[in-house]
C-alpha cells in the first residue's frame, strides 16, 4: 500500500529529478509497508538502510547538477541537504529496526521534509535548470 503518492504538485519538469523523487518516495513507501507487515529486524534494517542510501545519493546527484550548471542557490540548497542528512543520521537505524513507533516518527519526518523541500527548494532549482534548457 502506498502511503505517499507522487502527484502533479511534486512534478518539477526536470526528468532526472522527477524520476529520482519518485524513487525516493518509493523507498519511503517501502518503509511504511515494512512497518505494516511487521517485518523482522534484519529485513526492516535493510529497507531503512536502502532509504538512507538513496536519500544521500539523491542529494549528491542534485548537488552535482547544480555545480554543473553554476546554480547561484547552490550553497543554500546544499546547506539544506547537509542539515537534513545530519538530522537523519541522528536516528540510529539499528535501534529504529526494533522500535516501530520511533520508526514511524523517522519516516514521517522524512516524508514531510521531502514534500516541503520539493515544493519550496527543489522547485527553484528546477525553474533555473529549465531556464538553462535542461528538461
Ligand atoms: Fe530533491 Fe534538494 O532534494
Amino acid at each position: 500500500m502506498s502511503v505517499f503518492e507522487f502527484d502533479q504538485s511534486l512534478q518539477l519538469g526536470i526528468e532526472a529529478i522527477d524520476t529520482q523523487h519518485k524513487r525516493f518516495i518509493g523507498y519511503i513507501n517501502d518503509v511504511w509497508d515494512a512497518l505494516e507487515r511487521g517485518d523482522g529486524h534484519d529485513e526492516y534494517l535493510f529497507i531503512l538502510n536502502q532509504l538512507m542510501d538513496y536519500a544521500m545519493e539523491h542529494f549528491s546527484f542534485e548537488e552535482a547538477l547544480m555545480r554543473e550548471h553554476q546554480y547561484p542557490g547552490y550553497a543554500d540548497h546544499k546547506k539544506n541537504h547537509d542539515s537534513t542528512a545530519e538530522q537523519l543520521f541522528e536516528f540510529d537505524m539499528r535501534l529504529l529496526a526494533d522500535n516501530p513507533s520511533e520508526s514511524r516518527a523517522f519516516v514521517q519526518f522524512l516524508q514531510d521534509w521531502l514534500q516541503n523541500h520539493i515544493k519550496v527548494v527543489d522547485i527553484e532549482l528546477a525553474a533555473y535548470l529549465r531556464g538553462k534548457g535542461v528538461s
